[in-house]
């Protein structure tokens, strides 16, 4: 029997616990208040919260360097806490996604303390050391955080380990059998408590070349190979992802969303119908103002024509293939209102018109903390008011690639991680209502005075009234819901660049989204069958039998039943 798929009618919310709400005045967020504020999630018409790690960690990377799978770090609160969260989610009709890090630990947890206490301990085999080579690390690759992805061990001549992201996230090695029925346990384990799935982070990187002595022709100023050309998606990865999902997460009709960012033709293996996950997330739009190595402090220009493109390129295969997930925003991309947007156009129109084209895509949407009220990007002048350790590793190869300061700085401003780790914006009340410490761990933005919960909870006009409406169309009883979730998508062709056109299809049941990219007015022919308006970011739209005129950054939803 076909095992019910329920993520498909899911709402996802994204939580960075360190940011969603404090309740012990620590200026740290942590699992009561996320208690707190299921209410708040529920009214909004979230099903399912993705909680970014809260699992024991010294905090090198966000949580994302766990030290105890089974522990919750005391930051957040106890096991006790996350047990009852599961089972007040529950009662608010919400399931739970824990983030899942196996790629790697943090060089605290006690396996990598024993590996590196005892070189002849079991453990030393749960990671990745090898010898120097000529007095230097085995290779030249660079990690993804920047610098040598080899640590060299202390008190050892000459021996280092891999580690793919921080010098503190040594990777796990993936070939040795204990190790993996280790994860498998620990997985299970959680599954038992009764969680919705996993978010799994930085999966493809499982898999390593065989000979770690391979070094490459250097791609930057620093001499070094972007590791990531090296170990994503090597052969071999899918037997491991496979076993995973066979003893733990079908068991549980869990649901999986990895992230990987899996090539076109290697995707059926990951998400179609025997695929190893799901679903999985795509970064081809949300990574749109990047260049190719990643490298954020040079932006890369885009064009309307380009997101569109990656858009329909990637709803055509993720439905073709399996099923896709929406998202605008995480905790690694900065606000959309600011990646999307020019300066002078930011405003609640603009941020309806990202939530129309978003939400209205084939996918099951997962919004990130803020979004809904469209929080925006955040200026920091000091880098003491970083905490990001990616951010630090971007500023340092800015600076190292002859960028001034302050050019590095509106580097940051545009893209450093923190943008969207800034406490939640609950009301216009010191620190927006996230804490009452004197002193949040990274700085609320100072316009939460115009942009939080309370001053648009109430507004059905308001950025959050507006996502409330486009949710309501994907829920059960709207008369929309089952072309929202289940129709088509298909591309819609104009002679107009900046008009992102697409339609969602069921049967002889059509909506038709258009969506105005642009700060001028444009009009445009419209098959007469669209004769109802379903939803608007600028009331009322001008609409005529065979055309109709989008303002300026104007998004419709036009339906042919009602
Ligand atoms: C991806 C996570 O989203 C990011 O926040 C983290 O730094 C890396 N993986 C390493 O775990």
């Amino acid at each position: 029997m076909k095992q019910d798929q329920w993520w498909k009618k899911s709402i996802v919310y994204q939580i960075y616990p360190k940011s969603f709400q404090d309740t012990n005045n620590d200026g740290i967020g942590n699992l009561r208040g996320i208690i707190e504020r299921l209410p708040y999630l529920e009214k909004l018409g979230v099903t399912v919260i993705w909680l970014s790690p809260c699992y024991q960690s010294p905090m090198d990377d966000g949580g994302y360097d766990i030290s105890d799978y089974y522990e919750i770090d005391p930051i957040f609160g106890s096991m006790a806490d996350m047990d009852e969260l599961i089972a007040t989610a529950k009662k608010h009709g919400i399931k739970l996604l824990m983030d899942l890090v196996i790629n790697h630990t943090s060089d605290e947890h006690t396996w990598f303390k024993e590996a590196l206490a005892d070189p002849k301990s079991k453990y030393r085999d749960y990671y990745i050391f090898r010898e120097g080579k000529n007095g230097q690390a085995p290779n030249n690759w660079r990690s993804y955080f920047g610098g040598s992805a080899w640590e060299k061990v202390p008190n050892e001549a000459n021996m280092y380990y891999l580690h793919a992201f921080s010098r503190r996230q040594p990777d796990l090695n993936w070939e040795n059998a204990e190790m993996r029925e280790a994860i498998i346990d620990m997985i299970n384990w959680w599954l038992e408590k009764g969680l919705g799935g996993f978010r799994i982070d930085a999966i493809l990187n499982l898999k390593k070349p065989k000979n770690l002595y391979k070094s490459y022709p250097s791609d930057g100023e620093d001499g070094l190979a972007f590791i990531g050309k090296q170990i994503l998606n090597q052969p071999g990865i899918l037997d491991w992802l496979h076993e995973l999902d066979n003893r733990c997460f079908r068991k549980y009709n869990a649901f999986t969303v990895s992230e990987a960012d899996v090539a076109d033709d290697a995707l059926t293996d990951y998400v179609g119908p025997n695929g190893v996950f799901r679903t999985t997330f795509d970064f081809s739009y949300t990574d749109i103002d990047l260049p190719a190595t990643g490298e954020w402090y040079l932006s890369h220009k885009w064009s309307v024509a380009e997101l569109k493109a990656h858009i329909n390129h990637h709803q055509l295969k993720a439905q073709k293939i399996g099923w896709g997930v929406q998202y605008l925003e995480n905790h690694d991309q900065p606000r959309s209102i600011n990646k999307y947007i020019p300066e002078a156009d930011r405003n609640d129109t603009t941020k309806k018109m990202l939530a129309t084209l978003f939400m209205m895509l084939h996918g099951t949407p997962f919004i990130y903390q803020g979004q809904e009220i469209g929080m925006e990007n955040i200026r920091m002048h000091d880098m003491n008011d970083y905490d990001d350790i990616a951010t630090y590793e971007m500023y340092n190869r800015a600076l190292l690639a002859g960028q001034s300061k302050s050019e590095a700085f509106d580097a940051m401003f545009k893209r450093s991680r923190d943008n969207s780790r800034t406490p939640m914006q609950w009301n216009d009340s010191k620190h927006a209502g996230f804490s009452t410490a004197t002193q949040t761990w990274l700085k609320t933005n100072p316009n939460y005075k115009a942009i939080n919960v309370s001053s648009q909870e109430d507004n059905p006009n308001s950025v959050l009234g507006f996502y409330k409406q486009l949710i309501e169309l994907r829920k059960a009883d709207n008369v929309y819901s089952d072309v929202t979730i289940f129709g088509q998508f298909v591309p819609v062709a104009y002679k107009q660049e900046k008009l992102i056109a697409y339609k969602r299809v069921l049967n002889d049941k059509e909506l038709l989204i258009l969506v105005n990219f642009s700060n001028e007015p444009l009009i445009t022919n419209l098959d007469s069958t669209f004769k109802y308006t379903v939803l608007d970011n600028l009331s009322p739209s001008e609409l005529e039998a065979d055309k109709i005129a989008l303002k300026p950054y104007q998004s419709i939803i036009l339906a042919n039943y009602n």
